[in-house]
C-alpha cells in the first residue's frame, strides 16, 4: 500500500535532475524543486565541465540552466520547479523582470525566485501582475514576509516565500520560529502566499514544518533520504521540536510582530543581514562557472 503523502508538499532543493529521479524512486514522487546559482554549479555536468578547465560565457551558462530545469520538469508534481534569477545590488527590478519573464518560458511549470530585496519586491510585483509566478527567496525576517504578502497582492495563483530556516540557525537564532510567526501572521490574511520553508539542515525541520503546516518544504537530498529511511514519518501538532544547533546549543526564539498585511509592501523594513549575505554568495557562485567576471 503506498504510504500517505504529507499535506506540506515536499520539494527537493537541489540542480541535479538525477537527484530528483533518485528521490522520485525513493518516496513515489516529487511535488517540486527548488534551484539556485549555488546548485547550478554544483550540477555534475557542470562540476565536469569546470574540472575540465571549461568555463562558459554568461549566454552557456543561461542555456545550461535552462537544460538542467528542462530535465527536472516533467518529473516533480504541482509545485513546480523554482528558477532563481541573476540579482546582485545593482540589478534594477526590471532586468529582474526580464530575466524572469525569459525563465518563466523555459518549462510550463516555472516559479520565478527573486530575493527579499527592494527591486526583487517590485520585480515580483510586476511579474505578478503578467501571470508569472514568483518565490521569494532569502527571507529571513517576519517584516520581508509582510512586504511579499503587500507586493503580490491580487495574484491569480499563489505566490511563494521561502524564509531560510538553516542560516538562521546556523548563527544562534531559531529559524523554525520565523516560520511560525509567518504562518501566524497570514492566518489574518486572504492566503495567497504560501510558506516554502527552506534552508534545512536536519530533518527535525522537515517534521517541524509539518507540524506548523507550512505549505511546502524544499530539503537537501541527504534530509530526503533520512526521512525516507525512518519510514517517512508524519507528526502533527504534538511533534515537540527541539530548537538547537549541531553541537545542541539552544537556539534564540525569534519574537514575533505586529505587523499590518494592509500596508503598502514598500513600507516595510527589508533589510536584513542574511539576506545581503546570501545575494553576495549566490553572486559568487554564479560567478563561478563563467569566463570572466560579468
Ligand atoms: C531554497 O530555495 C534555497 O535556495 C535553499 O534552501 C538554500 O539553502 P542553504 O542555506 O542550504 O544554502
Amino acid at each position: 500500500m503506498p504510504k500517505a503523502r504529507p499535506a506540506t508538499k515536499i520539494l527537493l532543493d537541489s540542480g541535479d535532475p538525477e537527484e530528483t529521479l533518485h528521490i522520485k524512486n525513493l518516496l513515489g514522487y516529487v511535488d517540486g524543486q527548488t534551484t539556485n546559482p549555488t546548485y547550478v554549479a554544483k550540477n555534475p555536468e557542470v562540476q565536469q565541465f569546470l574540472t575540465s578547465g571549461g568555463r562558459f560565457t554568461a549566454a552557456q551558462q543561461n542555456e545550461e540552466y535552462r537544460k538542467i530545469v528542462r530535465q527536472i520538469s516533467p518529473l516533480v508534481g504541482s509545485a513546480g520547479v523554482s528558477i532563481e534569477v541573476f540579482a546582485d545590488f545593482n540589478t534594477r527590478a526590471e532586468d529582474m523582470l526580464a530575466q524572469g519573464e525569459e525563465m518563466f518560458g523555459w518549462i510550463p511549470n516555472a516559479y520565478i525566485k527573486y530575493p527579499c530585496l527592494p527591486e526583487g519586491l517590485r520585480a515580483a510585483q510586476m511579474s505578478v501582475q503578467r501571470g508569472i509566478r514568483v518565490n521569494m527567496t532569502l527571507c529571513f525576517s517576519q517584516a520581508q514576509a509582510a512586504a511579499v504578502y503587500a507586493a503580490t497582492k491580487g495574484t491569480k495563483e499563489p505566490a511563494y516565500v521561502s524564509p531560510f530556516v538553516g542560516r538562521l540557525d546556523d548563527r544562534g537564532e531559531d529559524g523554525m520560529s520565523l516560520v511560525a510567526n509567518i504562518k501566524k501572521m497570514y492566518a489574518n490574511g486572504d492566503g495567497h502566499v504560501q510558506v516554502l520553508a527552506a534552508s534545512f539542515r536536519k530533518v527535525d525541520h522537515l517534521l517541524q514544518s509539518f507540524a506548523l503546516n507550512a505549505e511546502l518544504t524544499t530539503s537537501p537530498v541527504k534530509i530526503l533520504e533520512q526521512w525516507a529511511a525512518a519510514g517517512t514519518p508524519i507528526p502533527g501538532k504534538d511533534f515537540s521540536y527541539t530548537a538547537v544547533d549541531s553541537k545542541g546549543n539552544a537556539l534564540r526564539e525569534i519574537p514575533y510582530k505586529e505587523l499590518d498585511l494592509n500596508a503598502s509592501w514598500d513600507s516595510f523594513d527589508l533589510h536584513h543581514e542574511l539576506t545581503d549575505i546570501g545575494i553576495k554568495r549566490f553572486v559568487a557562485d554564479y560567478k563561478s562557472t563563467l569566463k570572466s567576471a560579468a
